[in-house]
């Protein structure tokens, strides 16, 4: 068994446990079989991305989707591409599981567990149409930064996941890692800026709680566009 390599790797979250109203508990154990993809330390199979849509449309993978606040304005305002938001945070994953079927949404799916290991283990390169990475965690310890999502090897698997043309784009509003987010995904020479520096705000992306708690923080946003060449 090859365990020991998945298991020992650095991780870009911090497990934290989450309260769950009822909704959400209710909304998690009805909907996760019908829109829930699992993610398993060890994954064992690929992932049929047009089996899980029951369609084959463009697909946008969503890294740390947090409550889904973007994934459902953007999957909303996009119904001909398939959105599949992820994130370790499972009140999170509920609560975006309870609003797509409120809104009756038909091309989001849920998954729960590391972006890097789906990506690594469970897709295939070229699967991917866009690459969302709204306000990835800082990490703004030193000593804390090769937890950070954007750094060489994890921009190299994104990149490879992404079909030649595809989109990564990402957001933060901490100064510092957006230079770092800047120089890493530049530094890639299969990606390419789709701007002379930052992007502007891309406009279908809402302002999440988070992106709110910064900008009363007196932050800055900066977002960012870069398309596999
Ligand atoms: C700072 S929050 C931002 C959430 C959301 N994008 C927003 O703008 O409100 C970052 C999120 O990324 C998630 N996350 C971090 N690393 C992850 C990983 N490797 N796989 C899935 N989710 C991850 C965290 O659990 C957290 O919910």
């Amino acid at each position: 068994m090859s365990t020991g390599t998945h298991l020992a790797r650095v991780r870009t979250f911090h497990p934290r446990r989450g309260r769950m109203n009822g909704r959400h508990a209710d909304a998690l154990a009805r909907l996760w079989p019908r829109w829930g993809v699992a993610i398993p330390e060890v994954p064992t199979a690929r992932l049929d991305l047009a089996g899980l849509f029951g369609r084959r449309a463009p697909v946008v993978l969503e890294i740390g989707s947090g409550m889904g606040e973007a994934t459902i304005a953007m999957a909303s305002a996009d119904p001909a591409r398939d959105y599949l938001a992820v994130d370790v945070h499972t009140p999170g994953v509920a609560s975006l599981l309870a609003v797509v079927e409120e809104r009756g949404l038909t091309n989001v799916r849920v998954g729960l567990g590391d972006a890097i290991t789906l990506l690594r283990h469970m897709l295939v390169p070229e699967s991917l149409a866009a690459v969302h990475a709204f306000f990835p965690d800082p990490w703004p310890k030193s000593r804390h930064h090769k937890r950070r999502l954007f750094q060489p090897d994890h921009v190299a698997l994104l990149r490879s996941r992404l079909a030649p043309g595809g989109l990564l784009r990402c957001a933060t509003d901490w100064a510092e890692y957006a230079e770092v987010m800047l120089e890493t995904l530049s530094a890639d020479s299969g990606l390419a800026n789709e701007h002379d520096g930052y992007a502007p705000r891309l406009a279908a992306r809402p302002v999440t709680k988070f992106e709110q708690r910064g900008v009363e923080a007196g932050r800055e946003i900066f977002d960012l566009a870069f398309r596999r060449r």
